[in-house]
């Protein structure tokens, strides 16, 4: 009996402990629930407000000085490079069409066989109805007889924007991330702004000699410092391009030629040594919509860093500016 009631207490014992603790175990659940309530409100808060700036015309006000018009020209001319991927093509034109800076699409064809009529037919349905400042966006294939990556950078002698925004047919930005950077371009004309950043450091291994390294994207996001944007999605001013075919050496032009890679890394040496500054990298959201690239096959860093080390030699120094700057849509940040 002793130890029955013994028992007996020892259980309304544990029971009250459980109830105690269970109490605990509410409390904590009713304060997260409360925190939970207040992050709902909040952000419901957020939400109701960037509405009611958008509704009220805040927003897109940056982007209104590009509709009005002038005597000049003053969107930009979208310069994609493609092979051999007409789909890929058609979901690129289709989409920056939309685009409201859009002045000009010039197509760098470089295949054996000239575009397809069903291919023409389709880009210029696309653009029929998109007008800009009162006319058509224009559409040009450029048809080149030899295949080479210098094609990209011809002179585009019937453009009439300063701005190009050069790109290939594999990625596609939103209109907004491509607005936002034509607005950082305008503000810096002489300068390549572009969303896929790339770095140079000096190969310490190699003793005094000025030997370099290129770094691709994992560099720079350990490093947090790029010193150039690739010309696969970036804006430079047209001048640039006449300077690539007529300007740069041309031993260059023939490394680029040759060995099919470093047109690019041609472009930002040609750029730095024209401005002895850096480029700037601006963010904006990229969609991959091809899947195989160059960078993708093995062997692709060292031939980039053998781009690099040759064309030091040829400028007789590196000029390459480093900078870790980025700019940055300040909307977006507070979130
Ligand atoms: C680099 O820039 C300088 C100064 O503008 C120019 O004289 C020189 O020709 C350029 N070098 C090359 C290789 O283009």
């Amino acid at each position: 009996m002793y130890s029955d009631s013994k028992m007996a207490m020892r259980a309304s014992v544990f029971s009250r402990r459980t109830l105690r603790h269970g109490a605990i175990v509410s409390a904590v659940g009713s304060v997260r629930i409360k925190l939970l309530l207040s992050c709902c409100v909040l952000f419901t808060l957020i939400a109701l407000a960037s509405r009611a700036a958008w509704f009220m015309g805040w927003k897109h006000q940056n982007s209104s000085p590009l509709h009005q018009p002038s005597l000049h020209r003053k969107g930009y001319t979208i310069l994609i490079n493609t092979w051999k991927r007409n789909d890929l093509l058609m979901q690129s034109i289709s989409h920056y069409s939309s685009c409201p800076g859009l002045d000009s699409i010039h197509i760098v064809w470089s295949e054996p066989d000239p575009p397809s009529v069903s291919l023409v037919d389709y880009l210029k349905n696309v653009i029929h109805s998109r007008l800009r400042h009162g006319r058509r966006i224009e559409l040009k294939f450029d048809i080149n007889a030899e295949d080479s990556l210098n094609n990209r950078f011809k002179e585009l002698t019937d453009s009439k924007t300063d701005a190009v925004f050069s790109i290939d047919d594999d990625v596609i930005f939103p209109c907004s991330s491509v607005e936002f950077a034509f607005t950082i371009w305008r503000s810096a004309p002489d300068t390549m702004v572009g969303f896929v950043p790339r770095v140079h450091w000096i190969d310490q291994s190699k003793g005094n000699a000025d030997k370099y390294i290129y770094g691709g994207w994992w560099s720079v996001w350990w490093m947090g410092t790029y010193s150039m944007v690739l010309s696969k999605a970036a804006f430079f001013h047209r001048k640039y391009l006449s300077m690539y075919t007529y300007q740069m050496p041309a031993s260059i032009r023939e490394y680029v030629t040759k060995n099919r890679n470093c047109e690019d890394i041609a472009m930002s040496f040609l750029v730095a040594n024209a401005t002895n500054s850096p480029p700037i990298w601006v963010q904006g959201k990229i969609f991959e919509i091809g899947s195989t690239g160059i960078s993708s096959l093995g062997g692709h860093s060292e031939r980039r860093t053998h781009c690099v080390n040759r064309f030091v030699a040829e400028y007789g120094r590196m000029p390459l500016v480093s900078t870790s700057v980025k700019a940055v849509d300040s909307r977006s940040i507070w979130f």
